[in-house]
Parts: structure tokens; sequence; C-alpha cells
């Protein structure tokens, strides 16, 4: 599956495993997928430095094979309510059902994405992606300086066209389908639910860089019709998240492949911010007092207990279920095994359809 993009990047396969912060990728996930010959993906945005640069050693001890480091940029998000009360009597009720003391109103730390731009600087990997927002230019000519290739996210063709606009190397088209946090950042983020079918074709024609397709994508069958579109790689998440390195819970990965294609929806309930997960307790309670959401990052602190306690427990009804709208497509298996099975059955796929 060698392309001028792999050949660019210096992988085998045009497929990259989405970062997935919080718990979904795991040090041993992104190199299992380097080593195979796609492009394996740390998920950074909530890790202190000392964490990322213990992740970063984790992968290089098991791969000397090129991965990408991913961030969450700096972009304004949803004013939330103006008094916390409500919201923490609700988490409340759930921190008894886990066992857990009360919550309380975290302070907000300071953005970390400065330090965090800066800790790239000196991993040196070979590709900084990051989501929720444009980099200023002048960072990322300063990564691309220290020869590290960048690219961004979009879930619009605005916002394909400011990434292009800041210098980005690659773009990548997050459809609607996508499992995870949304990377819109213009739009409201209503607006900007386009369909991966619908939105990839269109910002391959506005841009001049490679586009990598992401959204509801899990075989084959996925991967090649996103080079129909004209991507130039495909970037996944959910089908990882079923794999045997991937860090969620059991239960988590058992509700994932039991899931209908109508078990998801857009939520603002675990964060503040717009992510596609499958409905449980906690978001369906949420979602009917939602002028109570406190505003990004304070309602995802807020939860943040919670969510570790029902990931230690494997209760499903109060964890984020981030999920794409295929994730009964997903397997069971190593994550150097899925990318060869994936990179099989695009090659059938493509033999089947000459
Ligand atoms: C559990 C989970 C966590 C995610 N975390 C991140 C993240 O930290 N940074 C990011 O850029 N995208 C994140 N995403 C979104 C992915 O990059 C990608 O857009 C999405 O997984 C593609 O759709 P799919 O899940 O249907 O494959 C996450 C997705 C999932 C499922």
């Amino acid at each position: 599956m060698a392309t001028e993009f792999t050949r660019w990047l210096g992988i085998d396969h045009p497929i990259i495993q989405a970062p997935m912060a919080g718990a979904g990728s795991t040090p041993a996930m992104t190199a299992a997928v380097s080593a195979a010959g796609g492009l394996g993906s740390i998920g950074a945005a909530y890790l202190s430095l000392d964490a990322l640069a213990a992740e970063v050693a984790e992968v290089r001890s098991r791969t000397d094979r090129p991965f990408a480091i991913n961030l969450f940029a700096r972009s304004e998000s949803a004013p939330g309510a103006a008094d916390p009360a409500p919201m923490l009597a609700l988490i409340a009720r759930h921190h008894e059902a886990l066992g857990i003391e009360p919550p309380v109103l975290p302070s907000m730390p300071p953005d970390p994405l400065d330090s965090q731009l800066a800790a790239m600087l000196v991993h040196q990997p070979a590709v900084v992606s990051f989501t929720m927002g444009a980099l200023p230019a002048a960072d990322v000519a300063r990564l691309k300086a220290a020869g590290i290739k960048t690219m961004g996210t979009a879930t619009t063709v605005a916002e394909a066209k400011a990434l292009e606009a800041s210098g980005v190397d690659a773009i990548i088209a997050q459809g609607s389908e996508a499992g995870g946090h949304r990377g819109t950042f213009f739009a409201p983020w209503q607006a900007a639910l386009i369909g991966t079918m619908a939105l990839v074709p269109q910002i391959v024609d506005a841009v001049s860089v490679p586009v990598v397709a992401a959204g509801g994508i899990m075989d084959g069958r996925g991967i090649v019709a996103a080079e129909a579109l004209g991507a130039a790689a495909v970037q996944m998440g959910t089908a990882f998240l079923t794999t045997t390195e991937s860090g969620i819970h059991e239960a988590y990965k058992a509700a994932l492949l039991a899931s209908a294609d109508t078990a998801t929806t857009v939520t603002l309930a675990f964060s503040g911010r717009p992510a596609r997960g499958m409905r449980n307790r906690f978001l369906t309670e949420v979602e009917a007092v939602a002028d109570q959401i406190l505003s990004f990052p304070l309602q995802n602190s807020t939860t943040r207990p919670m969510r570790s306690a029902a990931a230690r427990q494997g209760d499903i009804e109060r964890l984020s279920l981030w999920s794409g709208q295929a994730a009964s497509l997903g397997r069971r298996m190593g994550s150097a095994e899925l990318v060869r099975r994936l990179v099989d059955e695009a090659e059938a796929v493509r033999a089947r359809l000459r």
C-alpha cells in the first residue's frame, strides 16, 4: 500500500491509528501500529509532561518507526452554566453510586499548550497532529523547522482552508461519524456534522495538501472508499478501541462490539465540548438538563473522578463511551494484526473492484 504519502512519512501503509487521549490509545498500541507499518499516535492532550516523556520513551523502546503525538489546540468553546451547583449535585449522585467521595469543583490549571509544544521540540516525533483549533502559523513553522510534520483536524471546508493557511502539511478531515471529540473550531458544532462521504471530497477539492479521512472507517471497504474520495490515508479510532493493547475496560469493549448503528450521539455531557459516544445513564441524565453543563475544560475536570472510578469498576453507565457510528464492525485482535488485516482487506476490495 505504498503511496506518495507513505513515502513522505516513512511508513508502509496509509493507516493512522487515531490518538485517543484518556485511555483508548496506549504506548503499546502506538508502538504496535507503527512497527506494523502504520502510523501510531500518542494522545497527549491530558498527559503531564512527565507522563508524556514516559510514553514517548516506552514507544521508542518498542519501535524505531515514525509515530505521531497529538495535542488539543486552543479555540473558544461554548459558554457553560454560570452556577456549577446543579451539575455538582447531579454528579454527586453518581459518586454515591460508585462509592467515592462527593465531587468538588476543581481549580482550572493553566492552559498546557505552550509547554506541550515546547516538549514536542524535545521529543521530536515524526508528526504532531492536533484537533479543536488551528495552531498559530509561528508554532507550525517552529515545528516544521525542527523537521516535524504537522497535521490539523478539520470538520468543515472553512476549517480546512484555515489550517492550510496556517502552514500544516496535511489535514485530517473528520466526518460526523467519528468517535470522540469533534475537532470543530469555527462553525457552531451542530452545523459541522458533515458525514465523511460528503466532507472528504469537498476538502480534497478545496486544499492542496494531503487529506486524511476519519470517521466511521472500520475495515478494508472503508479504506478503499476513502481512497476513492481522494484521501491520501485514513485515521481510525474506534476500530483500535477493541484491540488487545487498548486501555479501555473489557465492559466498554463488549458494549462497543454489541452496539447498534443508532447507539451514539454527539454530546457535551462529559467534557463541555461536543464528542460522539454511546448513550448511557449519565449522558441521558445530563442531556435532560443541558443548560447546567459547565464550559470546557471545567466540565471535563469535574466529571473526571467519576469517569476514572467508573473505568476502574467497569461501570459503563458512568463512563464516557466514546465511539464512532460503526463500532459493531470492530474486532478483537492485536493492533499489529489489525493493521495487517486492514491491508489485506483493502487489497481484496481493490481486486474485487478491478
Ligand atoms: C476514544 C476516542 C478518543 C479520541 N481522542 C482523540 C484525541 O485525543 N485527539 C484527536 O485528535 N482525536 C481523538 N479522537 C478522534 C479520532 O482522531 C478520529 O477522528 C475518530 O476516531 C475517527 O472516527 P472512528 O472512531 O469512527 O474511527 C478520539 C476518538 C475516540 C474513539
